[in-house]
């Protein structure tokens, strides 16, 4: 008995890095997924593809077993296999979808206890940017809410069990314990939700609001409110082309790069702002589907990012290669290497361009599906006892 989750991989239109300090974003999630299943194994050790797993290799897994599967509480061992076809460091939200798609494997693996009282639902265990006595970014309580848990009633199981909100929060844990505390939600909320993400300091319209995140940074606390766009209008006629040039880069160390560029000169914090700006731009003609628009603020975006200092010869090679038969190009994630990313009505032409200058090529539509549950009618493996945690 497996329990298997996928989520998809992602690519950044306007903004990143600038996101990092509160700018406006915009994010798609992309065709390609990451598949995690994952089995209870007997022994205290848990595997990865067949072999021990080492926590301070994956400290994606070791703090997701943290959050949601703690040895302390009498989890067993799991065997986990990962598959898909995202490629890996390539700025495509690899790591994050790979901790959306686990942690609502965990999740499944363990369904949520809750109680049903008067004025509803309420969850027993769990992270929710709803809930304020549970929290990710630490996961000191395995999610666990002693007083409700102990009066738990029913057990919720399969993509009942499931929250967005709860994978996206506990990716974005992950993504930034990984990149050393700056990370901002726009990975880990856009391969929960798919669709097209837009981040912005402000709440943008209610229909579409989400929630909001926030995170404790070394320079001051980022607040980001997160809104899910769907598929604006339009977006049926367009294409995505990721031309990855193999250069792999940790986003960790590009982040990292721009933070130092910014309090080495402080003034250079206007080159974020008017990436944010940009974004703004980007993100009306997105609502409004002006495509030509959409693409041309991706390439005014890739000018500022070449200036922060976060392209490379290879990626600047592919986005020229990419100009001619698309609406806009510009690298996507943390850059350094990894992939950019172009706009076009004409996706096999510009993925051609893309290969005749040493990239290869991968086509997505625009806005896909998020995190989904490949296994509904699974069984939980194991649940907390007490409320002891
Ligand atoms: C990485 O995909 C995007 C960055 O903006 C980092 C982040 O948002 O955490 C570079």
């Amino acid at each position: 008995m497996n329990i298997e989750a996928s989520a998809p991989g992602k690519c950044i239109l306007f903004g990143e890095h600038a996101v990092v300090f509160g700018q406006p974003a915009v994010a798609v999630a992309i065709e390609q997924r990451i598949h995690v299943s994952i089995q209870p194994i007997e022994g205290e050790d848990w595997t990865l593809e067949g072999t021990k797993l080492n926590p301070r290799k994956h400290p994606h897994l070791k703090m997701l077993r943290r959050l949601l599967w703690p040895r302390k509480d009498g989890a067993p061992a799991l065997s986990i296999e990962i598959h898909g076809d995202i490629p890996r460091a390539s700025g495509l939200g690899s790591s994050a979808a790979l901790s959306v798609a686990a942690s609502a494997a965990l999740r499944a693996a363990r369904g949520r206890w809750v109680i049903e009282s008067e004025q509803g639902r309420v969850w027993a265990e769990g992270y929710s940017s709803e809930i304020e006595d549970t929290d990710a970014y630490t996961g000191e309580n395995s999610g666990i809410r002693a007083d409700i848990y102990a009066k738990k009633e029913r057990q919720l199981l399969g993509n009942e069990a499931l929250d967005l909100d709860e994978c996206s929060m506990i990716g974005h844990s992950v993504e930034a314990s990984a990149q050393g505390g700056r990370a901002s939600p726009m990975d880990a909320s856009t391969c929960a939700h798919g669709g097209v993400i837009l981040l912005s300091d402000q709440i943008e319209s209610d229909n579409d609001y989400l929630y909001q995140r926030q995170l404790e940074m070394s320079d001051g606390m980022r607040t980001w409110e997160l809104h899910d766009l769907g598929v604006p209008k339009g977006g049926e006629e367009v294409y995505l082309v990721i031309g990855n040039t193999g250069v792999h880069a940790p986003t960790a160390d590009q982040v990292a790069k721009v933070a130092k560029a910014i309090q080495d000169e402080p003034e250079r914090m206007k080159e974020i702002e008017t990436i944010g700006l940009i974004a703004r731009r980007g993100i009306e003609a997105l609502k409004n589907g002006d495509y030509e628009a959409v693409g041309r603020a991706m390439t005014e975006n890739q000018v500022m990012l070449r200036g922060l200092g976060v392209s490379c010869h290879e990626l600047d090679d592919l986005v020229r290669a990419a100009a001619p038969s698309s609406l806009g190009a510009k690298l996507t994630g943390a850059g350094g290497g990894g992939c950019m990313v172009a706009l076009t009505r004409n996706p096999e032409m510009t993925s051609e361009a893309i290969k005749n200058a040493g990239g290869k090529a991968l086509i997505s539509k625009f806005g896909n599906q998020g995190m989904r549950l490949e296994t509904p009618d699974c069984e939980p493996f194991w649940s907390p006892q007490s409320s002891s945690s």
